[in-house]
């Protein structure tokens, strides 16, 4: 039934466990890219959005576009359907399906000829690369990228991963200048502030830039037993070391907000009884202030070089993620903001966003605005992940509403 402003807030979490039950695991889900649960969700958002009267399809790299026929002012609004391992089943489906239920009400509006469209970005999770989907939309995403993009787990290529999701030869759709008046996506907040401050919407300002590293340690291979501890070169344990030396130094140099994380560590050949002769991480540094960033990538190589001037173990340090920060339209946080004056007691907060979206691609070449709901415990890239029902159907509401005030203000 609809209530206030035609959002339906059965349908919305009725769509949103339907979303849940492809790929159901516990009671998150596990849809990598291009995984069979990850293909039936596109296949399943282009039947409601065709259902919807929209002109839906899946394109060359797995992007979902619901687009109209409607001739006044669009925005484009949406969010990523492809969930990390074995995680929540709100990163991203909520973005989606609160796109969906705003085109399904605006569209259908004979008061108005202004709309809106839907798309579900490829791969922001990172199987591939990084937020593939929506930069190839926007253009930077080369034929050559695809070649080279592999599944970070099985190491499948990009290329064959699409040929079995049945989406070779089918071209990629990019973005009409001019056609949309910005972008706007919706997301779980995946903290605790919102919840913290008994609040319910989250204006985001800006959101952060993510630049990652493989940092390489080389020292020699050997025997366990018969290899004296004065004698070993033993690059586990210059990466452990490394990690400490990391954690001492940053806080003196970081941001309030910057956060670093090693989320992979590979010991080679990683045997018991084998003293690792290689060892690999993977280290990523998040802050909305490139120079910050900069500032701490200095140390890191600064303290590889101190570890290989001491002669055991040799550490290379290479970039490989540089993602730049984003800032979210003013226009757009005024007009989420005051969505949430009129339906949700003012209860919102304006934030930086401490999780990377597709919103910041779209900036580059629209105005983007982002919106949060509440998470609870603030647990979010884990099975567990959840948020309140009525938080779900509120956040709704506030949505479809600050669609409408950004399509009025045209
Ligand atoms: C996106 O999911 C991120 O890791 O920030
Ligand atoms: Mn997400
Ligand atoms: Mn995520």
């Amino acid at each position: 039934m609809a209530d206030f402003g035609g959002v339906d807030g059965a349908r919305v979490l009725a769509d949103l466990n339907a979303l849940r039950k492809i790929g159901a695991y516990r009671s998150g889900v596990h849809k990598p890219t291009f995984s069979e649960p990850h293909m039936r969700s596109l296949w399943w958002l282009v039947e409601q959005l065709q259902s919807a009267g929209l002109t839906a399809e899946i394109d060359g790299i797995g992007n979902v576009l619901g687009v109209t026929a409607k001739s006044g002012p669009k925005l484009l609004a949406g969010s990523h359907l492809e969930s990390q391992n074995f995680a929540g089943w709100l990163d991203g489906p909520l973005g989606v399906v609160y796109a969906l239920e705003a085109a399904r009400i605006i569209n259908s509006d004979p008061t108005t000829h202004a709309a809106v469209e839907v798309a579900a970005w490829c791969d922001e999770e990172g199987h591939f690369g990084h937020f593939l989907g929506s930069r190839s939309y926007i253009g930077a995403v080369s034929e050559a990228d695809i070649d080279a993009a592999r599944d970070r787990n099985s190491n499948r290529s990009m290329r064959e991963a699409i040929e079995s999701a049945g989406l070779a030869g089918r071209p990629r759709r990019h973005a009409e200048r001019g056609r949309h008046i910005g972008y706007l996506e919706a997301h779980i907040e995946q903290g605790a502030t919102l919840e913290g401050g008994d609040l319910k919407i989250g204006v985001v300002t800006s959101i952060v830039g993510i630049w990652q590293y493989r940092i390489a340690f080389t020292g020699e291979q050997n025997h366990a037993g018969t290899t004296n501890m004065a004698i070993r070169r033993d690059a586990g344990l210059a990466l452990a070391r490394f990690c400490v030396a990391i954690d001492d130094s940053f806080p003196g140099l970081c941001g309030p907000r910057t956060v670093w994380t090693t989320g992979s560590i590979t010991l080679d050949p990683g045997a018991p009884s084998i003293i690792p002769g290689r060892a690999e991480m993977l280290f990523q540094i998040r802050d909305d202030d490139p120079a910050v960033i900069l500032r701490l990538e200095e140390r890191l190589r600064n303290i590889a070089a101190e570890v290989t001037a001491q002669g055991r173990v040799e550490v290379a340090v290479e970039r490989i993620r540089t993602g730049m920060p984003a800032m979210m339209d003013v226009k757009f946080q005024e007009a989420i903001e005051a969505a949430g004056k009129a339906l949700a007691g003012g209860r919102s907060l304006r934030m930086p966003s401490g999780a990377g979206h597709d919103a910041q691609i779209l900036a580059a070449i629209m105005p983007a605005g982002m919106m949060f709901v509440p998470s609870i415990g603030g647990i979010s890239h884990h099975w567990s992940e959840n948020s309140a029902d009525e938080d779900i159907v509120l956040g709704a509401r506030v949505f479809v509403e600050a669609c409408r005030r950004l399509l009025a203000s045209i």
